[in-house]
């Protein structure tokens, strides 16, 4: 068991990582103290079985999948409600090969973290805001979806089980993936007869490869991420994959992701590939309103609310993409990206970059927010939910 929990450790980890050597170390213990035993598969050689990690080196964490030991799902039929779920062992999971998720991309994904705070107490960051934003989704693709009190409870359970491979303070955070699938068999186009809702996590620490230095984007004009009408707004798996190659042609030049343009008009900006987007000029921060083509972030909206109520002008509203050239200041946001500024933009074949000199604002934003997360910064509005 142990030996297998090791190579399962030793398979998501990259060979060179200084995480693999430390993994190696890791030694298995007992099972969590949390009450899971009737659902393990005991013997589910995807499953991790190490319950410690002695020894870890948290300090070298990217955002790579290191799954943690525990995964949630819960079923219902099409025209029910979802009512108990139940926590397993991280691992495959079944699917008929003709499953609408499979066939037909009806599934949701959402993101959320769970840290520990500075007094050392395991925290989230507004899950319910997560929760809304899947049943708003859900609604779009036909789908029912679990209540918010489902939902949030469901992630602390996640957390909790899972508290082991929460990173210490200040050292990253538990990514905590919720998906929501038509898990039914189906052939014609329709949804699906049955739908899985399903959490999982992984320790995770920037999302960038850059870290925390700038980016450097690209402006995208052959591609679109979403169109009127379509799914942009929500966060549909589909929406991922067809801009995969805009993303991959970007990275290949040397560019760190890609911001897209509306496909209607392309001449304003919409977002990154998984984060949305602010300009900054004088005491004014923009951001691209929301139509419908764009994810409503739930850091972009926490973004908004920190910057108004430090003194800051917010305007959500058309931003076209010849603003990038007088802006002081670029910065997307986002529960993976964090507040990452961007040093350079790219628009047809012209570079234009952005000084890093001095107290940036998205730095003061950033700050700001990850001091109401960490407990170092008044919660005042509300938005942290301590689970232990
Ligand atoms: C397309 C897109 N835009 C923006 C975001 C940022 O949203 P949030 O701040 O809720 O993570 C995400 C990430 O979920 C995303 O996938």
């Amino acid at each position: 068991m142990i030996q297998r929990a090791r190579a399962s450790l030793r398979h998501v980890l990259h060979k060179s990582s200084p995480l693999h050597s430390s993994i190696s170390k890791v030694r298995a213990r007992h099972l969590s103290s949390v009450n899971v035993a009737a659902s393990l598969k005991a013997d589910d050689p995807s499953t991790l079985t190490c319950s410690e990690l002695d020894n870890f080196d948290w300090d070298n964490l990217g955002f790579n999948l290191m799954p943690a030991e525990f995964m949630y799902t819960m079923k219902c039929s099409k025209g029910e409600n979802f009512t108990q779920g139940e926590l397993c062992r991280y691992g495959n999971i079944e699917l008929s090969p003709s499953a609408c998720v499979l066939n037909y991309g009806q599934g949701l994904l959402e993101g959320a973290k769970a840290f520990r705070g500075e007094n050392g107490r395991l925290r989230l960051f507004r899950p319910e805001q997560n929760a809304i934003r899947m049943q708003i989704g859900a609604e779009r693709m036909c789908m029912p979806s679990p209540s918010t009190h489902q939902f949030v409870e469901a992630v602390k359970e996640i957390a909790l089980a899972n508290h082991r491979w929460i990173p210490p303070t200040g050292k990253g955070s538990l990514y905590i993936r919720p998906l929501l699938m038509g898990s039914g068999a189906i052939l014609g186009v329709a949804p699906s007869p049955e739908y899985t809702f399903l959490i999982y996590a992984s320790p995770v620490g920037n999302y960038f490869k850059e870290g925390t230095a700038a980016l450097n984007m690209y402006v995208e004009e052959e591609f679109h991420r979403a169109s009127r009408g379509g799914a942009g707004g929500i966060k549909a798996i589909t929406n991922y994959s067809p801009v995969l190659k805009a993303q991959a042609n970007a990275k290949n030049r040397g560019f760190s992701d890609v911001l897209y343009l509306d496909s209607n008009s392309k001449t304003n900006i919409e977002e990154a590939s998984s984060s949305n987007v602010f300009i900054v000029k004088g005491n004014v921060i923009s951001t691209p309103a929301l139509s419908g083509t764009i994810l409503e972030g739930i850091t972009r909206k926490s973004i908004i609310e920190i910057a108004k109520d430090l003194g800051y002008k917010v305007e959500e509203r058309c931003v076209k993409v010849e603003e990038l050239n007088d802006a002081d200041e670029v910065f997307c946001t986002g529960t993976a990206a964090g507040v990452a500024p961007i040093g350079s933009v790219t628009y047809q074949d012209k570079r234009v970059n952005y000084s890093m000199e001095g107290q940036l604002i998205s730095q003061k934003l950033y700050s700001t927010l990850v001091g109401i997360q960490r407990g170092l910064i008044e919660d005042k509005w509300g938005w942290i939910v301590e689970i232990d």
